[in-house]
């Protein structure tokens, strides 16, 4: 089995943290850079990614988390935040920066602009978050495999109000909205779920090969 693999069979949603070890800023960095490669429709990386470490702000959300100890017990706390609107200012900065990076003129790139306005723009805002979201989750998995990988445990979760988060992070206030967080840190020796076996169905229910 590759290393890969075995990183994945080891990683579990951890249930309980041990609060006294925290990541290192060298594997918080390469954790943040995973966040960074994520890719997203089109390049434009709907979202912003909160890195919470502050302890008195992760008890403030522990009750807003259905009192899920791995908010406030875990090294660090991930919130995934979308836009409540896309607008043409998100893509507009985009643009720059694809023209800045590649060194390329903007006006080289209106096609590219036009479309995504044209798909994106008209859509009603449900919808646009709904894709938004979409993309979280795709950087989500990407920081799940990227732990994985430094041996780091985390926890995926949607257990938590996302009303509730919005207010206490003043993410309503900056038209953002909570879509999905994660914990990240070290798994507790009395976690009891690290012992189950994993639950997968199999590759005949999972797969089908055309
Ligand atoms: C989007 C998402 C939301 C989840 N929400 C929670 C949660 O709020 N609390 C929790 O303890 N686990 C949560 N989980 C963990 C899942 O229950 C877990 O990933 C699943 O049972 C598979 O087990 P494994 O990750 O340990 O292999 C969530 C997982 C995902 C992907």
């Amino acid at each position: 089995m590759t290393d890969y693999i075995k990183n994945l069979e080891w990683r579990y949603a951890t249930k309980q943290y041990d609060s006294t070890k925290k990541i290192s800023p060298e594997d918080l960095e390469m954790l943040k850079k995973a966040l960074q490669l994520s890719a997203s429709s089109y390049g434009l990386q709907p979202y912003k990614i909160l890195i919470i470490e502050n302890q008195e702000m992760r008890n403030k959300l522990f009750e807003a988390s259905w009192n899920q100890s791995q908010v406030t017990d875990a090294s660090h706390l991930i919130v995934f935040a979308i836009p409540n609107h896309i607008t043409l200012q998100h893509i507009e900065e985009y643009m720059d920066n694809i023209s800045k990076t590649r060194e390329i003129p903007l006006e080289s790139l209106a096609p590219f602009k036009e479309v995504i306005e044209n798909t994106i723009l008209p859509l009603p805002s449900e919808i646009q978050q709904t894709w938004a979201a979409k993309q979280t989750y795709i950087a989500l998995g990407n920081l799940l495999s990227a732990a994985a990988h430094l041996q780091i445990d985390t926890t995926p979760m949607e257990g938590f109000n996302t009303k509730e988060y919005d207010k206490i992070l003043q993410l309503d206030k900056q038209g953002l909205a909570t879509t999905v967080i994660a914990a990240i840190g070290y798994r507790s020796e009395n976690d009891t779920n690290q012992a189950l076996k994993k639950v997968r169905k199999n590759q005949e229910n999972l797969f089908i090969n055309i």
